[in-house]
């Protein structure tokens, strides 16, 4: 038997004899990412040549027939293929590739973004920036490891998850894939997420992540996805790069860099990012995928080479290893290196780390799945508890004068209406349309906990924000006056498969943080019948719902709380569920207070706003719940030196004060009081969810360490400066909600 085909042998000795018998087109071909066939076929009719250079969902390849991409596959030049959706066409197409001339599986990659839910019958689990809001990291965990499972029942290795990148723009339409504004907890949710995902990379439980996107694009100069990023190489390193270096450290199997632009140099073709960070200081051993088409765009986009073959030069010896995705990179690829343009040495690097994965997920003894067990892992009972519990843990409760929560008994008539009502968007961006039976919209949820004696009122106000109907509008707040309480389910709408009717989500960026279309009028109309009205929010970024906040009695903020989000929001109007979110992003109060994270240096609000607040809406770290803690006895215990030595024990107790029993989330922050470069006001250090039942109240610990307090000195090493720092503990990042305490770090 050959070596490579041989289970027991060594890994790196399998890659190296089936490299050594590869020809140059097969191993370029390695590194050659295509859509997926059916997804070429369904698009041939619709796809115009503007949304070929311009959408990142949508492709087909014009001069080909979808066919080609199958007798590519036969002869071995494919190694990947992203957008196949089913697994039925997983395997057809693995099938096709098992009769290639070394029979090397390929390698399916998929956006499973919030569990695998681009594909039809998956678990569809809250969105990241939602996730987030939970601060639980062992449920990141948890629902990596069971889309890992779901995806290998669909023959699907490789997510192009988790997104990484620390989200500064409310503008930017992708916040709700990210974990939000603040390092610590992109970095922990990140990390858990690979190790969910990835297990330990040597098992068909295992799929590869892949953290994106490499870097800067959630710093939007205009709030456009993929618009140029100008920052500090400081910022990058303090606040950008760690969440990245952070998944390298975890093992992240594959690293793809970001659309936009660096400080001048795309990233897809800067060997600073990609070789000199990634690989020699952090040690990165995985792979470098591009995004869509974004090579390319080197050429025809930044014009920074003069041509495409230029492009995939610049690109390939930057460090990429992967191209997705098109029909020309390996005829191209192969000239440039027949020319002596790129060395075949080169190439073979990117063949290796490729193949060594491929090897590592088992695919070459287990190239397909099995359609007759695979229902019994998507959707299954577990994977669906889990989805409704993380959904009750991130939906935030932003305000409530007391309203809330409301005795089913109470009300006799309550309106439900707004466009999020009674629509499967809840499930948000990166999910394709699933069987209505299992999604749970809010209008299901509430009418299934009201009492005997009341009557829901919904009056739909269609699904699209941008053409609702001032007729819809006025019939909502004529209800409105029969009913005895409002529910107005507003925000954004994600749907994929409507993409250019989105208003939120990938490359639906906006120049505004507001309700789109007659969404503040229905809510203002509908609260102006005088009865008490609530409203829920459905979004992938924050809204600054400023009048709302002022004259509403109660805010919800659900963001895409997945298949049971409805479930979950009626449970916590109801009380069923005490709420226990956080927001992971500041919500601004209006567009002109973008880059408001609370972590954000002394100088920025020296000189307040003129003729309006400072003050965001609702900082990061905040939410509200049905009982009340106190925190009280902040101390620290133990020292910290500048050489790196020793680390503090913080401690603060924590009450339910309250009459409901609840999970807090215990927050720790820190601030350098003086050092040589500026620092954060404010900086989450690390956090804790604590359960306390009424009345009960916990001594809860952190170790402080000296990582902790590090920055970096003018040469970008990590260093910790003596002298005074202030510890900070509490309920939010807000001065009010934090109690303070000194130390001192020595020599
Ligand atoms: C996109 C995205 C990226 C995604 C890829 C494949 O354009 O930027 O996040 O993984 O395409 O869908």
């Amino acid at each position: 038997m050959e070596t490579y085909k041989n289970p027991a042998a060594p890994i790196a000795d399998r890659v190296e004899d089936l490299l050594g018998r590869m020809t140059l087109e097969e191993k370029v071909g390695q590194t050659n990412q295509l859509v997926g066939v059916e997804h070429f076929r369904q698009n041939l009719a619709s796809l115009t040549a503007d949304d070929l250079f311009r959408n990142t969902a949508q492709a087909i390849y014009p001069g080909h027939k979808p066919e080609e991409l199958e007798k590519w596959t036969r002869q071995g030049i494919v190694g990947s293929f992203l957008h196949v959706i089913t697994l039925e066409e997983a395997n057809r197409l693995q099938h096709l590739a098992m009769e290639s001339r070394l029979a090397v599986p390929l390698l399916f990659g998929i956006d499973a973004i919030h569990g695998n839910a681009n594909c039809p019958d998956n678990t569809v689990y809250p969105g990241n920036l939602g996730l987030a809001c939970s601060f639980n990291t062992g449920l990141a965990r948890r629902i990596a490891r069971q889309t890992a499972a779901e995806m290998r029942a669909m023959n699907m290795h490789w997510t192009f998850n988790p997104n990484v990148e620390v989200a500064h723009d409310a503008r930017w339409g992708r916040c709700g894939e990210t974990y939000g504004e603040d390092r610590c907890l992109v970095e922990r949710m990140g990390v858990e997420t690979v190790h969910g995902l990835q297990g330990n990379l040597d098992s068909t439980a295992d799929v590869a992540a892949c953290a994106k996107h490499f870097v800067g694009g959630s710093r939007p100069d205009n709030g456009t996805n993929g618009s140029p990023c100008d920052v500090s190489e400081r910022t990058l390193r303090t606040t950008f790069f760690p969440p990245f270096k952070a998944t390298v450290d975890a093992g992240v199997a594959t690293v793809m860099p970001s659309h936009n632009e660096l400080n001048g140099i795309p990233c897809h073709s800067s060997r600073w990012l990609m070789t000199d960070v990634l690989r020699h200081e952090w040690g990165f051993n995985g792979f470098v995928v591009s995004d869509w088409m974004d090579i390319e765009h080197v050429h025809d986009l930044h014009g920074t080479a003069e041509t495409v073959e230029d492009a995939y030069r610049q690109s390939i010896m930057a460090g990429m290893d992967m191209h997705m995705h098109g029909p020309d990179w390996v005829d191209a690829v192969c000239s440039l290196v027949k020319e002596g343009v790129i060395s075949e040495q080169r190439i073979d690097e990117s063949v290796r780390r490729i193949l060594e994965l491929k090897f590592c997920l088992g695919l070459f003894e287990h190239p397909y799945a099995d359609p007759e067990t695979s229902m019994q892992v998507r959707l299954c009972d577990e994977h669906r508890r889990t989805a409704l519990e993380a959904a009750r843990q991130s939906i935030v409760l932003l305000k409530n004068d007391g309203l809330l929560p409301l005795d089913p008994n109470r009300y006799r008539k309550i309106l439900v209406t707004g466009i999020n009502a009674r629509d499967e968007n809840i499930m948000g961006d990166w999910s394709a349309s699933q069987r209505p039976e299992n999604v749970v919209t809010i209008l299901e949820g509430i009418s299934s906990f009201v009492g005997d004696g009341c009557e829901v009122l919904y009056v739909s106000q269609g699904w699209d924000p941008r053409n609702m109907s001032s007729e819809r509008v006025t019939h909502a707040a004529e209800v409105a006056r029969e009913a005895d309480l409002n529910i107005v389910v507003a925000g954004e709408y994600m749907m994929r498969w409507r993409w250019n009717d989105r208003t939120c989500g990938e490359d639906t960026d906006r120049s505004d943080v507001n309700l789109v279309g007659l969404q503040n009028e229905l809510i203002r109309r509908v609260a102006e019948s005088g009865k008490p009205t609530i409203l829920v929010l459905v979004n992938g970024r924050p809204l600054g719902v400023e009048w709302a906040a002022s004259n509403l009695p109660a805010i919800v903020e659900a963001w895409e709380p997945g298949m049971y989000g409805g479930q979950a929001v009626a449970e916590i109007l109801f009380g069923k569920v005490n709420p226990s979110a956080k927001l992971s992003i500041t919500i601004p109060r209006s567009v002109g207070q973008i880059h408001c994270h609370y972590d954000h240096k002394p100088s920025q609000y020296f000189h307040p706003y003129a003729c309006s607040s400072s003050e965001p809406l609702y900082p990061f770290g905040y939410g509200l719940s049905y009982t009340t803690y106190s925190y009280s006895g902040l101390a620290a215990e133990g020292e910290i030196c500048a050489d790196g030595t020793g680390s503090i024990d913080v401690s603060v107790d924590v009450a339910n004060t309250g009459s409901v029993d609840g999970e807090e989330i215990v927050q720790l922050y820190i601030r350098d009081v003086y050092s040589t470069f500026t620092r954060p006001v404010k900086e989450l250090k690390d956090f804790k969810r604590v359960a306390l039942k009424a009345g009960e109240s916990k001594r809860v610990h952190f170790t402080l360490t000296p990582e902790m307090l590090a920055m970096p000195d003018a040469d970008y090493h990590w260093v910790i400066e003596p002298g005074d720092f202030v510890v900070m503990a509490g309920s939010s990042s807000r001065d009010n909600d934090l109690l303070k305490i000194k130390i001192n770090v020595k020599k």
